[in-house]
């Protein structure tokens, strides 16, 4: 079973690990893209079906031929992680990267992810740190015609915007307010505080969204109190 929105054509090479997938989908996106080699080819997800062993010689492959410059991970938990890590390592094409999702309403990655990548020395870029947009003043009043949640869009429905959230939204809004920034600003500060993440994927429906993500590097600190209200309001249940 797959998962809409991740397959890159119907068959059982469509999607996962396989080594059949990884490397026609990289020459596919090449051919689209009308380029020779990306910098970075990332594993999207680990594959239940697949040998790692398998994923990470096809990975460490594409390197080797010259269409990837690094390679890196996405959706792999810390274990898994670990393993890959240390495959690719042996091959000789290290782990440069891997894309958990992380953000003040997805915190697993902090309970054993972020200690193995800082542990071997691998680069981390969150993704969806602001969760798909709730962590904005988008959803402060309703739902905006306009807004990720107005659109169908898999990655964030309706019924994501609890009342429960909502409150949270607005205790972290006013939290951000009295740092001088937006929370949009303050969840991306909040993201990369952590010593394991090394850089932050921003998502962006306008342009004034990226000047936002920008404009969060005027605040990148938290004092240690700052710190345990955000813990106290995403731990509460209201
Ligand atoms: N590896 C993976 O499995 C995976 C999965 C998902 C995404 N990704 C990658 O990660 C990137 C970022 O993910 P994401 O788009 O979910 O990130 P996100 O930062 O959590 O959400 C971005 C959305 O938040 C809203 N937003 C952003 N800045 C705002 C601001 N200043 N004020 C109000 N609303 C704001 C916009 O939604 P509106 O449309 O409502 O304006 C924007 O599209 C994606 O582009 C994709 O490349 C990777």
């Amino acid at each position: 079973s797959t998962k809409a929105g991740y397959t890159m054509w119907d068959g059982p090479y469509g999607d996962w690990g396989s080594r059949k997938y990884l490397i026609s989908s990289l020459d596919q996106s090449l051919k689209r893209m009308g380029l020779e080699y990306v910098d970075i080819f990332y594993h999207h997800r680990p594959d239940p079906e697949t040998p790692l062993q398998e994923t990470m010689k096809a990975l460490d492959h594409v390197v080797r031929q010259g269409k990837a410059l690094y390679v890196g991970l996405s959706n792999y938990p810390a274990e898994l992680a670990r393993k890959a890590i240390d495959i690719l390592n042996d091959l000789g094409t290290p782990c440069v990267i891997h894309q958990p999702k992380y953000s003040m309403f997805e915190r697993a990655p902090e309970a054993r992810l972020l200690d193995v990548l800082k542990e071997k020395g691998v680069g981390c870029i969150p993704f969806s740190p602001l969760a798909g947009g709730q962590l904005t003043n988008r959803y402060l009043h309703g739902i905006p015609q306009d807004s990720r949640a107005a659109s169908g869009s898999q990655f964030l429905n309706p019924d994501q915007l609890t009342e429960e959230k909502r409150l949270k939204v607005v205790a972290l809004n006013a939290l951000a307010e009295s740092r001088g920034q937006k929370l949009s600003q303050m969840a991306l500060a909040w993201v990369l505080r952590h010593d394991a993440v090394t850089s932050v994927l921003i998502g962006a429906s306008k342009t004034s969204q990226i000047d936002d993500a920008v404009g969060m590097l005027e605040n990148r600190q938290f004092s240690a109190q700052e710190l345990a209200t955000i813990d106290d309001i995403l731990n509460r249940s209201n």
